[in-house]
């Protein structure tokens, strides 16, 4: 195991920091945060129509009462502008057999017949879990944003495989 010294407090003083010094940081950390076991959701907004969807392994179940949960996107993904507060969204957890999903809406094969059901918000059908979102609040954090939403409606799928990324990899446990 290696261990180093990368960071510095978001609050404390500024340590100096070259380009060099950072691009070798974020690739530890980007090599660290790989051992973070993760499950795979598909994040989507419907607005006019168009469905903005994208791949989120960073989902954190916040509250169980008040439903709260949380996803952190980075400042590119093409829904963040959508996700305004009071806005309905949906997080679906996917199955094993949904990795094709994962991979689609991270842009690596992006296209493909729509997943989503009809309703609002859009989640992926057959999905392992679904929440039906509304947005609370987004606060944006270092270079992500953080969208916390509450849950108003959940369905749990059956005892199918659930897709984990681990170590920049897919796998899946039954
Ligand atoms: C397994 C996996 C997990 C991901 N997790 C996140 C995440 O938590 N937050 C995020 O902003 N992007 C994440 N991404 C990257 C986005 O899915 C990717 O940048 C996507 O193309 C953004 O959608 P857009 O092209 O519609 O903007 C992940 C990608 C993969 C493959």
């Amino acid at each position: 195991m290696t261990r180093r010294r990368i960071g510095r407090h978001l609050t404390g003083g500024m340590v100096p920091d070259d380009e060099l010094a950072r691009t070798r940081r974020e690739d530890e950390l980007r090599e660290a945060f790989s051992r973070w076991a993760s499950g795979v959701s598909i994040v989507a907004v419907r607005s006019e129509g168009r469905v903005h969807a994208l791949t989120v392994s960073a989902f954190i179940p916040v509250s169980l009462d008040p439903p709260l949960v949380l996803v952190s996107l980075g400042p590119n993904a093409s829904a963040l502008p959508y996700l305004e507060p009071g806005q309905q969204y949906g997080i679906s957890i996917l199955t094993a057999d949904q990795q094709g999903l994962a991979s689609r809406f991270a842009d690596v094969f992006p296209v493909g017949p729509s997943p989503f059901t009809e309703g609002e918000p859009p989640l992926v059908a057959g999905a392992l879990a679904a929440f039906s979102c509304v947005v609370e609040e987004v606060r944006p954090t270092g270079d992500h944003h953080l969208v916390l939403g509450s849950v108003v409606d959940t369905t749990s799928g059956g005892g199918d495989a659930v897709l984990l990324y681990y170590r920049r990899g897919y796998h899946r446990i039954e």
